[in-house]
């Protein structure tokens, strides 16, 4: 595969400083140097910024629907959308390593440019599936599945094109096991397809991944998204929303591993690695390990 690794260094979806360190923490572990040493053409893209400055994020600033850093999310989002569009006319896989979830608005984007009937596994504790109206924080990391889905504020609903990037039938939504009230009923209401973290614990992630991508078969792609706050916090520290009951570092693999194998995967993103929360950097340790498992890595 020919990966392009584009850092996604923001905090503008959430309030704690450091997860715009995370593409650095993880570059840092040997990212490029590990995939390379899979076969694959890696090259790093490097940062993508917008015209603000995560480091010096302005983590108080509301707009009037109750959105935090609305102005940097959008700015941040159509920069990033820019760059994913790019690697993919180039035909090169975007690994997007960030930075908060709320990137995955703009990666997203970038990617339903080129593949208008998209699919995505979104392995998360949470649903990030809220809108203005049903956030109870205004963090726009907890919204960015609902923001694609065509939900809340019109200006971050236009980014990069016009419109919904993603159908509900579309997504498949792994290990959640911290979802608002308002996320509980959106999911319901479309019938959106949720394996929750008793299922996984039921099934087992590989199950799981397999049924998921048979739900998929028919998008032209699969854009993985992957909070690393999916993992259990035994084995995850360096993150900012963790909770705890979550999916073992072994079992991720497993369930990557199968995922590796299909072809339609075309784009992936990697979020939420604090490095300032973290003990000694093994956050960015473990996921440079999943990415290798993203990209065909096998215990043996
Ligand atoms: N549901 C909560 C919220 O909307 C938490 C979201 C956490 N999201 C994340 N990407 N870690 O604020
Ligand atoms: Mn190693
Ligand atoms: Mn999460
Ligand atoms: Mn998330």
């Amino acid at each position: 595969v020919k990966i392009d690794i584009i850092g996604a260094p923001t905090a503008f979806g959430q309030p704690k400083l450091g997860v715009s360190l995370g593409p650095d923490a993880v570059r840092l572990c040997g990212l490029k140097e590990h995939l390379s040493q899979l076969g694959h053409d890696v090259a790093d893209k490097g940062n993508v910024y917008g015209k603000y400055r995560a480091e010096y994020g302005n983590h108080s600033e509301r707009n009037e629907e109750g959105l935090m850093n609305f102005n940097q999310v959008k700015d941040f989002s159509e920069a990033l959308a820019a760059s994913v569009e790019g690697s993919l006319d180039n035909n090169r896989f975007p690994f997007i390593v960030g930075g908060d979830h709320s990137l995955s608005i703009g990666s997203v984007s970038g990617v339903t440019k080129k593949y208008n009937n998209l699919g995505v596994l979104w392995i998360d504790a949470h649903g990030d599936i809220n809108n203005s109206d049903t956030s109870p924080t205004g963090n726009i990391h907890g919204m960015p599945l609902g923001v694609l889905l065509g939900e809340g504020s019109r200006s971050l609903v236009d980014i990069h094109h016009e419109g919904a990037k993603l159908k509900h039938e579309n997504i498949v939504l792994i290990g959640v096991r911290d979802l608002d009230t308002g996320e509980k009923a959106y999911i319901k209401e479309h019938g959106i397809k949720c394996y929750t973290m008793s299922d996984v614990r039921r099934l087992g992630l590989d199950v799981v991944i397999t049924k998921a991508l048979k739900h998929l078969q028919d998008c032209d792609g699969i854009h993985l998204s992957l909070d690393v706050d999916s993992l259990d916090p035994l084995e995850i520290k360096g993150t900012g929303t963790k909770v705890d009951g979550g999916i073992f570092l072994s079992e991720m693999l497993l369930g990557l591993n199968i995922l590796s194998k299909t072809e339609l995967l075309v784009s992936a993103d990697l979020v939420e690695v604090n490095p300032l929360i973290d003990n000694c950097n093994e956050t960015a340790e473990k996921a440079v390990v999943i990415s290798e498992y993203i990209f065909g890595q096998s215990q043996i």
